[in-house]
């Protein structure tokens, strides 16, 4: 097992335990769990019964057993509604502002647990354990927290960084391969906008991660892991710029996934979404024609089932013009003029954007 300790701010860090196979995590960070009067494990209704077995192995039920909470499966959980029921639960099992939210699910569950402790009682302590692949190298990372609103993507949302993120690559043996296939569409957007290591590392594993291959697994949980919590403590609640490149393929990603109505997973949206900017970053001459040769590459290597969205271009429009990241622009996306060189660009023009479109959803 590896830690992590990332100073934000003078008088707190984020931390992180990153490996394969950990056990009793409270023994290791007694700070964090003494405190605790009780403990709520929040999970989702589909999960795999060895994915609460291992829950249980990380975090063992002292002489006070948990209280256990159910979300439905994937976004169905990222709603207002089940934040509020999630609030009301804690409430009437007597959870107080020394109570302890422990999340462990995809990036769905640790989204919308997050978001839940994050207003209960203005703000309770919470642990995330991000159990798919997406989750363990993003969602489960940084304190973002968010449910979707009238369709769209992560539009309330809070920034609540968990006491403690645990990315244990066990969890990922019982993940079904479209889960995996989506979680390395994340893993491309990390090989573009990190250091040349990082993109070395996704390169050499790729391959290896869509095969399910644990130790190519691991190696990239902990470098792309590391990755995002160095941006986070940088910039933690996204007002620098340097946490917009975990952004790169999301304002087009975010647009595929609400147009597909839920059928295209995160990660695999995203990826059309890193498409979708390559093609605007060639098309714009930011991008020479070698390296979105190189960069799109990536994505190919993903081997993406043909996309369940419908072509309607004007609804894409509306929806990234919609975006929370457009700040008032007509749109606005992360472009890229090279491996880790990343720039945003707003306002960009209908035909271009067009060509980008169908580009992506080919
Ligand atoms: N907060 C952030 O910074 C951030 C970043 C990226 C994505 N997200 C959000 O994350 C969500 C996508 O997360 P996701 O890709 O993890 O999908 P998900 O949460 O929808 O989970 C996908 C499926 O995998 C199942 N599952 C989870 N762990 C499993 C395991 N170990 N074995 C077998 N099945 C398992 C789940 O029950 C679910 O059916 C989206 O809502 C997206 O918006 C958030």
């Amino acid at each position: 097992m590896k830690t992590f300790s990332f100073r934000i701010h003078s008088d707190r860090t984020i931390k992180a335990a990153l490996g394969r196979g950990m056990e009793n995590v409270p023994a290791q960070f007694p700070e964090l769990f003494g405190r605790a009067d009780k403990v709520c494990l929040v999970t989702s209704s589909d999960a795999p019964p060895s994915l609460r077995a291992r829950a249980l192995a990380l975090f063992p039920e002292g002489a006070r057993p948990h209280a256990y909470y159910w979300l439905p499966p994937s976004d169905k959980a990222k709603s207002l509604a089940q934040a509020g029921a999630l609030c009301e639960f804690l409430f009437e099992h007597g959870f107080s502002r020394s109570s302890l939210l422990i999340a462990a699910g995809g990036g769905a569950v640790t989204d919308l647990a997050g978001f839940a402790a994050s207003i209960y009682m203005r703000g309770i302590a919470w642990i995330s354990v991000p159990t798919t692949f997406l989750a363990q190298i993003d969602a489960g990372l940084g304190g973002k927290t968010a449910v979707n609103l009238a369709g769209a993507k992560n539009i309330a949302g809070t920034f609540h960084q968990p006491a403690l993120a645990v990315c244990d690559t066990a969890f990922l043996d019982s993940l079904p391969h479209a889960e995996l296939r989506s979680g390395a569409g994340e893993l491309v957007k990390y090989a573009i906008i990190g250091p040349g290591e990082l993109m070395r590392t996704v390169s050499r594993d790729l391959r290896k991660v869509l095969a399910g291959d644990r130790a190519a697994l691991t190696a990239c949980v902990s470098a792309c892991a590391a990755y995002k919590l160095k941006l986070v403590a940088k910039d933690e609640r996204d007002e620098r710029g340097v946490r917009e490149a975990l952004n790169f393929g999301h304002t087009a990603g975010h647009a595929f996934e609400a147009m597909s109505g839920g059928k295209l997973p995160h990660g695999e949206a995203v990826a059309r979404g890193i498409r979708f900017a390559l093609i605007a970053s060639r098309e714009t001459g930011i991008l020479s024609k070698a390296d979105f040769k190189r960069l799109d590459a990536l994505v190919d290597a993903l081997r993406l089932r043909p996309a369940a969205v419908r072509r309607d271009f004007r609804r894409f429009l509306a929806l990234v013009s919609r975006d929370k990241k457009a700040r008032g622009a007509s749109n606005r996306f992360v472009l890229a003029a090279g491996p880790g060189r990343l720039c945003p660009a707003e306002d960009l023009d209908a035909p271009l954007l067009k060509r980008a479109f169908e580009g992506a959803l080919k």
